[in-house]
């Protein structure tokens, strides 16, 4: 990464979804970024993504489409310092839509990775880029602890897209284009406002709507086994990332991060520690055979050595999971 004059321009792809748009706030109201000042925050999506209060002087947002012809380039084009790439087409919308699923997952990624290149060969320019790749890369059969090293065979489209990325993330890091640095996001919980299309939806569901007062679907037996972390640690991994020595890393650029080891009856009880059983009476077992096909696919848990080691952290308990989202996201009773 080389800022001119120690000041980053920082851009969010996706900067209008649930993780960018947190982002968007942490970076506008630290004004640094891996140590220096932010001169500029971009922030990118398909609709106008909301500046972040009181970041009217530094931030610009801008509704784009990275699949777009001509996006990648113009968006490279104010070289900023710091990219981070977190617009996606999420698991259960890239499984429904393949077409729109490869288009923006993997060949806008690929014009996005290929404008750095130009960029770099005609001058130079080699800025860090954090992407955020998925669990999904992972596919069974899968040991109970999957170890850093474990093989990636994904059974999803958006799987397939996110490892493919991932191994462009260190070819194009080896040829020195690009400083990739990619993070397999555990599953985020407690995704707050609406639900999205991902089919993971109801880890958060389960707890985000009881804990309103409102009934939820579980679609899945209560011994599933899934590893999750907050949005407030989703956004700490990204700031972690961007100021990470890449020479630490090694060359393969993406980490597992850590996360929360638990049941979907690890949820429900730290629910009814926090909210009592009327709240988990409020959850309806609806079995559905789709998602339940998608998530047992899915692996569990992780044992990310080279993450901890690098200085990643979160969460350790659901209990937590749910102080985050009550401190952070609740909306008021
Ligand atoms: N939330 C999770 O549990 C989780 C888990 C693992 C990985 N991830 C990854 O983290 C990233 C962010 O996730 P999120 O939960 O904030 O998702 P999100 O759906 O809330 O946000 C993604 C954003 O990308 C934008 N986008 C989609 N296509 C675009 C395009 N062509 N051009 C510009 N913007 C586009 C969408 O409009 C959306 O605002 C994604 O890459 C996702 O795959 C998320």
């Amino acid at each position: 990464m080389s800022s001119r004059e120690g000041r980053l321009k920082v851009l969010i792809i996706g900067a209008g979804g649930m993780i960018g748009s947190k982002l968007a706030r942490r970076i506008a109201s630290d004004g640094v970024l891996a140590g220096q000042a932010v001169s500029r925050l971009d922030l990118v999506d398909i609709g106008l993504p909301s500046v972040p209060p009181g970041a009217e002087g530094l931030a610009r947002a801008l509704a784009l489409d990275l699949s777009d012809e001509g996006v990648a380039e113009r968006l490279v084009g104010d070289r900023p310092d710091v990219i981070f790439h977190l617009a996606a087409v999420v698991s259960g919308a890239a499984e429904a839509d393949f077409e729109l699923g490869y288009r923006v997952n993997l060949d806008a990624t690929r014009a996005l990775f290929e404008a750095i290149r130009r960029a770099h060969m005609a001058e130079g320019y080699c800025p860090r880029l954090v992407f955020t790749s998925s669990l999904a890369v992972y596919g069974a059969p899968l040991p109970e602890l999957i170890p850093d090293d474990h093989i990636r065979a994904p059974h999803t489209s958006y799987g397939v897209q996110k490892a493919i990325t991932e191994l462009l993330l260190d070819d194009y890091t080896r040829r020195g284009f690009l400083d990739g640095i990619g993070l397999r996001l555990p599953t985020i919980v407690i995704r707050p406002g609406r639900p999205n299309a991902a089919a993971s939806g109801f880890f958060s569901g389960i707890l985000r709507e009881p804990l309103a007062g409102q009934r939820s679907v579980l679609p899945v037996d209560e011994t599933t086994r899934h590893w999750l972390a907050s949005p407030r640690s989703a956004v700490g991994f990204l700031v972690h990332a961007a100021g990470l020595d890449g020479k630490r890393v090694g060359p393969r650029r993406t980490l597992t991060m850590p996360g929360v080891d638990c049941t979907v009856a690890d949820q429900i009880a730290a629910l009814g520690r926090r909210a009592g059983p009327e709240a988990v009476a409020l959850i309806d077992r609806v079995p559905d055979p789709k998602i339940a096909t998608i998530i047992g696919g899915w692996p569990r848990a992780f044992a990310p050595e080279a993450a901890r080691c690098l200085g990643f952290t979160a969460e350790t308990t659901v209990d937590e999971l749910i102080d985050a989202y009550l401190e952070d996201d609740a909306p008021p009773a």
